[in-house]
């Protein structure tokens, strides 16, 4: 890393001098972790302007478009490797030679199915629990079940914790849909890859006669895997390592995860998006839906538009969007109404001023929204489905952090804005 300085005038102090770091990419920093001492804290709610940790996983450069994965662009690794190779790539740093990736694969094989105690956590829920409720419980509670790989200090403690996270998170969220439509549980099946087993756990039903699921489908869910798989240090990622900070077990880190991704803003917006479609309803409601976004006095805002850094497009929803277009035309759903009104939505927005202007552009979450909705995945999983796949994000984030000593407890401070100190008034002199 190069060093040079900036230097911070205070208010009857001495110029304080604040190194300024530099990546291998992107904005330099300026390292500000000495200014506690003179006093002062900074304010910047959201991290608008904080860089929050050092990592060499991933990288955004949101006003070009550009998403690398350890030097490798997203467009790249969609169309030349798998969801498998990529959590390789994520965890590992590099992309694994052929007996590295057997491996890796057939480790993961090892650990798909779940403790059959863990069955019973499902039935304590009620049938109509939202998936994401599901998985954030049974998340956190793998921790109960291995006590084998809890010590974090330990390399290959950590190492097994993450591949079984990796490995069991599709079961537990085809498990978290077959209990609520009240069908039996599907076994994993480790002759199938990642993707495929994935479909074959959700869709199949053991009175049925065995069917592969169908290849194209099975790309599009591989994609959907990987386009999601991780993105720097968004919510749930930033609060999976504040969890891991104070030295959590992976499991109860993960599940932390899970329940930031929850919200609409953040990987609840795949489904936000089919809900607004639903409400929407007919072309001719799009220009109300429009206004609606614009008018500040109203809290509408139209799902799958917009993103925190990517301020000219999502790489990932160019990518995410031929799919759409190879599942609808596969499935003969390019008539269908909703998919009509998503089309002529998405083409109103990218010509209206407002969304021009502020650089709204449609994220990945709005293209996979559909294509999940072709693929016949209820809405309540299509968060599950991106927590499945952000699952070696997060633990290669985790792997990351706790992989570069001293762990050090995130503990962010306040500007405070209460009341000054005041007496206590006893209850009978209140007024
Ligand atoms: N519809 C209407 N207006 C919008 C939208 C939208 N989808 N998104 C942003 N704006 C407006 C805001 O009102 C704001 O206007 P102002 O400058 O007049 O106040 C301006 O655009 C900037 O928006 P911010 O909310 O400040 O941008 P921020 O970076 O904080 O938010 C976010 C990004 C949360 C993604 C936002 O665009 C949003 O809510 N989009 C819809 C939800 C969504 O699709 N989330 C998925 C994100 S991708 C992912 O998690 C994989």
């Amino acid at each position: 890393m190069q060093k040079d300085d900036a230097k911070l005038e205070l208010p009857n102090k001495e110029a304080v001098e604040l190194a300024i770091k530099h990546g291998t990419l992107g904005q330099p920093v300026i390292d500000i972790q000495q200014l506690g001492h003179q006093g002062y804290f900074t304010f910047d709610p959201g991290f608008m302007s904080t860089a929050s940790c050092k990592s060499a996983i991933t990288f955004i450069d949101g006003d070009n478009g550009i998403l690398l994965h350890r030097g490798y662009t997203i467009a790249d690794l969609v169309q030349n490797s798998s969801y498998l190779e990529l959590c390789y790539l994520l965890m590992n740093g590099e992309l694994p030679d052929q007996t590295q990736s057997d491996n890796f694969s057939s480790e993961i094989r090892q650990h798909t199915l779940v403790h059959e105690q863990l069955r019973n956590f499902y039935s304590g829920f009620p049938r109509s629990s939202h998936p994401m409720a599901i998985l954030c419980g049974v998340v956190g509670g793998l921790s109960a079940f291995y006590h084998d790989s809890l010590n974090i200090d330990n390399p290959e403690h950590r190492h097994i914790a993450a591949m079984r996270l990796i490995a069991k998170m599709p079961t537990i969220a085809a498990m978290a849909y077959k209990y609520s439509i009240g069908q039996p549980f599907v076994y994993p099946q480790n002759n199938m890859s990642y993707a495929e087993n994935f479909l074959h756990m959700l869709f199949s039903v053991p009175a049925e006669p065995e069917e592969r699921p169908d290849p194209i489908l099975v790309n599009a869910m591989d994609r959907i895997l990987i386009l999601h798989a991780d993105h720097e240090q968004n919510a749930s990622t930033s609060t999976v390592r504040t969890a891991g900070s104070s030295a959590a077990n992976p499991f109860a880190c993960i599940a932390a995860g899970i329940a930031a991704l929850w919200g609409p803003a953040h990987g609840g917006a795949n489904e936000a998006v089919l809900n607004m479609l639903e409400e929407i309803g007919s072309e001719n409601n799009i220009p109300k839906y429009i206004a609606r976004a614009k008018d500040k006095s109203d809290p509408f805002r139209l799902m799958g538009f917009g993103h925190r850094v990517y301020k000219n497009f999502d790489p990932r929803a160019k990518l995410m969007q031929e799919t759409c277009y190879e599942v609808l035309n596969h499935l003969d759903l390019l008539d269908d109404p909703l998919f009509k009104l998503a089309m002529k939505l998405e083409k109103i927005a990218l010509q209206d001023e407002y969304f021009v202007e502020k650089k709204l552009y449609p994220n990945v979450d709005f293209y996979s929204g559909i294509v999940l909705r072709a693929l016949k995945i209820p809405k309540s999983m299509y968060t599950a489905v991106f927590a499945t796949s952000r699952t070696a994000g997060w633990v290669a984030n985790w792997l990351e952090m706790l992989g570069q000593p001293p762990l050090r407890i995130t503990r962010p401070r306040q500007l405070y804005t209460g009341h000054t100190q005041r007496p206590f008034v006893p209850i009978d002199k209140r007024t």
